[in-house]
């Protein structure tokens, strides 16, 4: 796929230096202690992955990177600048788009005012047209649609939906939740195949994902969280034969 021409080319970053780092990143919601000392590294054109059970902390993870939650404590790092207090809006010009959990797309918006929204940071006719057909390359079914309500796609599409809307901001880094999330495993298999080549056209990507066979399958890297904590990170593929992986995660 092309989703060629990116406006926003990969930044040069110094030898070893993370896409993004966080560390010692601590996030609470009252008295609940939801993320306890996560940190973790993603290097430019990676694919890595966040995976584990359901209240581990993934998506409270992806909202804090996001500027959507405040730490209680540690630093998050993107291209080597610290992003504690930037407002949502700055982090999406600096080139971070989170995808979130549950779609949620406009569902009385057609499909095209739902991706032009993705574009809120840059309005000129060009760009816009040029993005929402790399998109369209991508999900070629977003393409026959183009017209139709948000609400009356299928839940796949309307996944597909959300990150093309996404993409439209035109990421360095593109955060993504539970993309498989109630999509039939062969949905899940073009989901994820979209998502490769996603990042082959230059957007580093860090998935949270509840499906751990194929967002191990699918990415170069991985971190499980457990209660809050990293419990074990390491290659995808070396991740995928680890035999407390493969009791807990993957079904025996
Ligand atoms: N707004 C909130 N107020 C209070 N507690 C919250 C809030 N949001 C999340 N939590 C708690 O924080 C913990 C982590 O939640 P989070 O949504 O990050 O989990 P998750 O790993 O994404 O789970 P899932 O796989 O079910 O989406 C959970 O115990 C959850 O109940
Ligand atoms: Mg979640």
């Amino acid at each position: 796929m092309r989703v060629a021409h990116p406006t926003r080319a990969v930044p040069k970053l110094a030898e070893g230096t993370p896409l993004l780092a966080l560390d010692d990143v601590r996030v609470n919601y009252g008295g609940i202690k939801a993320l306890k000392g996560i940190s973790l590294q993603v290097f430019p054109g990676e694919i890595v992955a966040l995976i584990g059970a359901n209240g581990a902390g993934k998506t409270t993870t992806l909202k804090a990177i996001a500027g959507l939650l405040p730490l209680a404590s540690g630093s998050i790092r993107f291209c080597g600048e610290p992003l504690v207090g930037k407002a949502t809006e700055d982090l999406v010009a600096a080139g971070i788009s989170l995808a979130p959990e549950g779609r949620a797309i406009f569902p009385n918006l057609t499909v095209r005012e739902n991706l032009e929204l993705g574009a809120y940071l840059h309005r000129d006719a060009k760009t816009m047209r040029e993005t929402i057909e790399d998109v369209t390359k991508l999900f070629p079914r977003l393409g026959e649609r183009m017209t139709q309500e948000g609400g009356t796609l299928s839940g796949g599409e309307q996944q597909m939906l959300a990150i093309g809307r996404a993409l439209m901001a035109r990421p360095t880094l593109l955060l993504l939740d539970e993309p498989s999330l109630g999509i039939a495993p062969k949905l899940v298999q073009q989901i994820f195949e979209a998502i490769k080549q996603i990042a082959a056209s230059g957007v580093t990507i860090l998935v949270v994902e509840q499906n751990t066979r194929i967002a191990l399958a699918s990415s170069h890297r991985a971190y499980v969280l457990r209660t809050g904590e990293i419990a074990l990170s390491g290659e995808s593929k070396v991740l995928a034969k680890d035999p407390e992986i493969q009791a807990a995660y993957l079904g025996g």
